[in-house]
């Protein structure tokens, strides 16, 4: 079975920048489950919001993140997978994350996080009020998701990837 390793964490926690970093250190496939979910749409997720509101665009998740997992169990190589921020959200994504033993959840100050997602291109950002109790919502599920947690804060993407890279080396010596 190839290793997965599962990138979540709230928008604008680096989940897209660290997961490139890592995939190219352990030499493993970098997968962005909100990009495959845009290619298979043929629309961005601001477009998908617009069109079939957020209920729309979790459905298209769900499967996109289950069917990426399933993949990813029977590849030829490793693979870094990140998931969207409200991934876990989803009890089915969360109940399959139970399954992987490389969930690593990055822990980014919500203010921070607010700043790093004015792109334009998230339709649950636009809000700082609202993206705060978002957070407070959701935070308890990255926990409980996640076997390891990354403190993310004040950190250049090569930093976090190479504690992350170190982790799974570290894993897989010690199997
Ligand atoms: C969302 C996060 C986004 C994207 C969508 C909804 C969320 O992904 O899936 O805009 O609910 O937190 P990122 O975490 O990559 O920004």
């Amino acid at each position: 079975m190839a290793p997965s390793l599962i990138l979540i964490g709230f928008m604008g926690s680096g989940k897209t920048a660290v997961g490139k970093r890592v995939a190219r250190e352990l030499g493993w496939k970098f997968i962005d489950t909100d990009a495959v979910v845009e290619q298979k749409k043929g629309k961005s997720i601001s477009e998908i919001f617009a069109a079939e509101g957020e209920t729309g665009f979790r459905r298209a998740e769900a499967a996109a993140v289950l069917s990426l997992l399933e993949e990813a169990a029977t590849a030829c190589g490793g693979e870094v997978i990140s998931l969207g921020g409200g991934a876990v959200t989803i009890p089915e994504v969360l109940k399959r994350l139970r399954d992987e033993p490389l969930v690593v959840f990055l822990d980014q100050d919500v203010e921070e996080a607010f700043a790093r997602s004015q792109d334009g291109r998230r339709p649950l950002a636009l809000n700082r009020e609202r993206f705060g109790e978002l957070y407070a919502e959701r935070e308890n599920f990255y926990r409980t998701a996640s076997g390891y947690a990354v403190d993310v804060r004040g950190r250049t993407v090569a930093e976090i990837a190479r504690e992350i890279a170190g982790i799974i080396r570290e894993r897989k010596t010690g199997l």
